[in-house]
């Protein structure tokens, strides 16, 4: 593990908050759903739709980042415009405090917008794409928001966290430094054996809407990736599964070529990826590091990402001495 992946472990930044958009903000609010404990408004303000709301002929997908990052930083020049080129239109949640802080939060930010986009588009089903900690984030949403499934028609996870980090390789290293007083909210959460996996475990962890999970096997981050990218009754790929030896890691799983083939499939297909039909195109997808359309360079995106670290790791938000407790509706 480089000192890169230790920094986007441990990195903590506080967002600045968002310009304030005055939108309607209704309520959804359904029988056998978890309560929402964060305003409606404050949920409904962490949307963007950078190309408008989606339409019939361009249907909604809700993109879901991940650990110390933004929606803009992850989504807005990759999946936003590649989308938009292949009849999508994608908009981004930004979870506050770069989604360090307690998943449970995050979560509602999640399921409420699953609704918000779906009626911002005329009450066309979404899609969610999701990247890293996006990944339980949403599975959590579905799980304890029962309402948010029959609106979510396919959900694609690159590089998720399912399972629960090891950090080193060790299945216990994270937790002991969290123990020391060093980890965030989202970050004792996402050590392996958290009380956090125990409640998403506990509850009939599986598929509860088409489902794809795609992980890289120099992954860096989300260790073991094959391991946390496992949810029962999903289609699981790896990116080398499509492109031998292609070293993705964790940070450029949302501008890979061979990633976003995978995660379009699944939407043309009803969440559905096949290896075997996109492989067809193995070649001009592997042949690409971005995908068609992204407006990224590599160099770009790891740069201005290794900055943002060290400004987060700097700025540095307070650490928790103990994981979260879990809230009533998910004991
Ligand atoms: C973000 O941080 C503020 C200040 O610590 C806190 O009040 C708020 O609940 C946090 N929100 C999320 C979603 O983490
Ligand atoms: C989806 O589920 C909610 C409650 O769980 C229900 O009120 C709504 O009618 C359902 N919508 C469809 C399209 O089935
Ligand atoms: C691509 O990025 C450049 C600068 O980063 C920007 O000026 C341009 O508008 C972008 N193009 C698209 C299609 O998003």
């Amino acid at each position: 593990m480089s000192p890169l992946d230790l920094l986007v472990l441990f990195l903590s930044v506080h967002t600045l908050a968002s310009p304030v958009v005055k939108r309607d903000a209704p309520d959804f609010a359904f029988d056998g759903d978890a309560p929402f404990t964060v305003s409606a408004s404050d949920l409904a303000a962490s949307l963007t739709c950078p190309n408008g709301n989606p339409t019939q002929d361009s249907p909604p997908v809700l993109l879901v980042h991940g650990t110390a990052t933004t929606g803009e930083e992850s989504w807005g020049d990759g999946y936003i415009p590649a989308l938009l080129a292949n009849g999508y239109t994608g908009c981004y949640i930004t979870i506050p405090n770069r989604s360090m802080g307690d998943m449970q939060l995050n979560a509602e930010y999640v399921a409420y917008n699953l609704h918000y986009l779906s009626h911002l588009s005329g009450n066309l089903p979404t899609a969610v794409i999701t990247h890293s900690q996006g990944g339980p984030n949403t599975q959590w949403a579905l799980q304890f928001w029962p309402s948010t499934r029959n609106i979510t028609r396919a959900f694609v996870a690159l590089s998720p966290d399912f399972a629960g980090i090891d950090l080193l390789g060790s299945p216990s290293l994270l937790n002991d430094i969290c123990e020391g007083g060093l980890c965030q909210a989202s970050m004792w959460q996402q050590s392996a054996g958290s009380r956090y996996y125990d409640a998403l475990h506990g509850h009939g962890f599986m598929e509860l809407v088409p489902t794809t999970t795609v992980w890289t096997q120099f992954d860096g981050v989300v260790v073991p990736a094959q391991n946390n990218a496992q949810l029962p009754g999903a289609t699981v790929l790896s990116v080398q599964s499509l492109c031998p030896l292609r070293p993705t890691n964790h940070v450029t799983m949302t501008i890979s070529s061979a990633a976003y083939s995978l995660a379009l499939d699944a939407l043309n297909n009803n969440g559905v990826a096949s290896l075997s039909r996109v492989k067809k195109n193995a070649l001009s997808i592997c042949l690409r590091i971005t995908a068609k359309g992204m407006n990224v360079s590599v160099a770009k995106d790891l740069q201005s990402l290794l900055e943002n670290l060290v400004k987060g790791f700097l700025l540095g938000t307070a650490k928790l001495k103990a994981e979260p407790a879990i809230a009533a509706y998910a004991q």
